[in-house]
């Protein structure tokens, strides 16, 4: 049977009977694939290629991509091969900003997600994002240029990101006059590096994407070549699914499906392993255990609407399966939680080692909150400066304060509860992650861990007998933080030292801690980077609130210009002991006052960063004390502040 017979049969199929047309789909295994390469190397015409001698494309993109129903053959019409690839390559620099283009398509043996992303070195973002779930990764290399840094970045990347299967597809060979010296050279070349960086094998073919060779068939430009064509070697390479079947079960929990009394399942998709009735599993968390009393499928995965009357009950699920379970007892199991063998079950810690791969123009900040989402679990991590970044073209390990656009760094990190994990290496799905910025909602990186820190599990929280109640009860008053920010000059400190003096002759227990002052010994390592100041308000945080436990009223006067930090430090209070004070000043008027002459030195370039002129601030949204310091004087403020702390 030919190619072009399958697809009128199975339009015939389409046509007639869309159950046995799905059903015959089901049946096939898929490989999720992406390719790589540098911007020339012919991507667009490969992918072309392959959509257009499989003969087979399903889903819309093609319809989007060229509307014009003449030119873009549907149910078995003609495709017009160049219009096709001029097609993808037009959408892919109109979405070059946006992410990575999945296209499908099938043949006979099986079915295929390629992962289409621009080549540029500044989308390596893109690139791990198409690569996430990918299987194999066709690395393009033009015959004519050789391994290039391109070449190696992607390599690397892929193997990073967990993809065992690499095809070195070298390209163009039509127009190196199908060469088997050339191919022979790069592939030495290659070799060796892959070495180097831990590929341990890979499968080079000599192709043209243009002309076709290697593609489909083997061509007869290259007899000397003995591998498969490339569609050979894509349909039948082995998938990673198989062996995720082999490792103990693992199901994150998406939701708790409850659409009556009578009902309650937790549904996901099944990340490794397999489950059967009857089987043993433990709750983490918690490790609270039962024990499987039914597996329900969802038509499509679709929501708990559908209740049991979905496509009815297995037996058994495996690795890549959505499936919701039900257990024989009531346990806690919520969204988040994952669902383990129970005697084989992963750990949960707060503290690891991992690789973070930077994706967002503004730098990472050590030290400030992020969102970390692995797997359903949601929650705030920190960073700490990185251990080193890697030259992804070079290999080499540099030293760094932080990760850029792209970067690639090994740093270890904190979440502020247990998360349970697996080593990325064992498990993409308990072990990746991606970290969102709190406020922008943006996704700024991606990253896999490695190991937890064994100090996580060796540092328990000592509880101390004299209580910060009883610290407070002595001192006859409620701890609070009165947290003054504003920019450098607005009259925090004398503000903040006025309120200082009126609490201390009302017998109130204080303690003022002022930026100028406690850069001269604690944060004396810390200068005006982004950084440093997430840093420096970090530990001055951490400070106030062990004040706060000795039942002090604590004030503070740094400049805090960045709402994730101020935030960060609301949240390690008690409710209501947090009370942000802006101490409002139009920033001419602080300029104009320029107490301390730095205004003056930022102007003329001789000081960097400073805030208001090169270095942002951010006031506060929302605070519970505003100071308009244009209308009220310092003596005044001072007054309205004690009186809103102390009605
Ligand atoms: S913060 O941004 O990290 O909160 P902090 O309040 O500790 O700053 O320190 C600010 C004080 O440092 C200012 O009042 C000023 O006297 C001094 N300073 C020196 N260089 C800078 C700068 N580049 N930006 C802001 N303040 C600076």
């Amino acid at each position: 049977m030919s190619d072009a017979d399958v697809i009128y049969k199975t339009d015939a199929l389409i046509a007639e009977d869309i159950d046995q047309y799905l059903e015959v789909h089901q049946h096939k295994t898929m490989l999720r694939f992406i390719t790589c390469g540098s911007v020339d190397d012919g991507k667009s015409t490969l992918i072309g290629r392959l959509l257009y001698d499989s003969k087979m494309i399903f889903e819309d993109q093609l319809a989007a991509l060229e509307s014009d129903s003449r030119k873009v053959g549907t149910q078995g019409q003609e495709i017009d091969f160049a219009l096709l690839v001029d097609g993808l390559a037009a959408e892919r620099e109109q979405g070059i900003t946006i992410d990575v283009a999945y296209r499908f398509f099938a043949t006979e043996k099986r079915k295929f997600i390629v992962a289409d992303t621009p080549g540029h070195e500044q989308y390596t973002r893109n690139m791990v994002t198409g690569a996430s779930t990918a299987d194999l990764a066709v690395i393009l290399i033009d015959a004519r240029k050789g391994v290039l840094t391109q070449t190696r970045r992607h390599s690397y990347l892929a193997h990073l990101i967990g993809i065992r299967n690499i095809v070195l597809a070298v390209n163009k060979m039509d127009l190196v006059d199908y060469s088997q010296e050339i191919f022979d050279t790069i592939v030495g070349e290659y070799t060796d590096f892959a070495n180097s960086i831990g590929i341990s094998s890979f499968t080079a073919i000599p192709i043209s994407g243009f002309k076709g060779d290697n593609i489909t068939g083997l061509s007869d430009h290259t007899p000397w070549y003995g591998g498969p064509a490339l569609m050979e070697h894509l349909e039948t390479v082995e998938v990673d699914q198989v062996s995720d079947q082999e490792k103990p079960f693992r199901m994150a929990v998406q939701w708790v499906n409850r659409p009556n009394l009578d009902f309650r399942g937790f549904s996901g998709q099944i990340a490794t392993g397999i489950v059967k009735v009857g089987d043993a599993v433990r709750v983490l968390p918690s490790g609270k255990t039962s024990t499987i009393a039914r597996i329900v499928t969802m038509p499509g995965g679709a929501g708990p609407a559908s209740g049991s009357g979905g496509d009815g009950d297995l037996d058994t699920a495996v690795a890549g399966q959505s499936v919701t379970l039900c257990f024989a007892d009531e346990v806690d199991c919520s969204r988040g939680d994952v669902i383990a063998a129970a005697d084989n079950p992963p750990q949960a810690a707060d503290q690891f080692e991992a690789t973070i791969v930077w994706m967002a123009d503004e730098e990472m900040l050590p030290g400030r909150p992020y969102w970390l989402k692995l797997g359903t679990q949601t929650v705030t991590a920190t960073i700490q400066q990185p251990k080193y970044q890697v030259n992804v073209n070079t290999m080499e390990h540099l030293a760094a304060k932080t990760l850029d656009l792209n970067a690639i760094g090994i740093a270890n990190l904190a979440t502020d509860r247990q998360i349970v994990f697996e080593p990325y290496e064992r498990n993409r799905t308990l072990g990746g992650f991606i970290l969102i910025d709190k406020i922008t909602n943006a996704t700024v990186a991606a990253g896999m861990l490695h190991f937890s820190l064994r100090r996580a599990q060796n540092v328990h929280w000592q509880a101390t007998d004299v209580s910060r109640e009883f610290h407070a009860g002595l001192k006859n008053q409620r701890p609070a933080v009165l947290w003054f920010t504003g920019l450098s000059g607005a009259g925090k400190s004398t503000i903040a030292n006025i309120v200082e003096k009126k609490l201390a002759r009302m017998n109130r227990h204080t303690f003022l801690l002022d930026g100028d002052n406690v850069r001269h010994g604690l944060n004396k390592d810390l200068g005006f980077t982004d950084a440093d100041r997430v840093e420096n308000i970090r530990r001055v945080g951490e400070v106030a609130r062990l004040m706060t436990d000795a039942g002090l009223v604590v004030i503070t006067a740094f400049i805090s210009p960045f709402r994730a930090e101020r935030e960060m430090v609301r949240q390690m209070m008690q409710p209501g002991e947090f009370i942000e004070v802006h101490i409002d000043t139009p920033l001419a008027d602080a300029e104009a006052r320029d107490v301390k002459g730095l205004y003056k030195k930022a102007r003329s370039g001789e000081l960097k960063n400073f805030t208001g002129i090169d270095s942002p601030y951010e006031p506060p949204e929302d605070p519970e004390i505003r100071i308009d310091t244009t209308t009220l004087t310092a003596e005044q403020a001072a007054e309205e502040i004690v009186r809103r702390l102390i009605p």
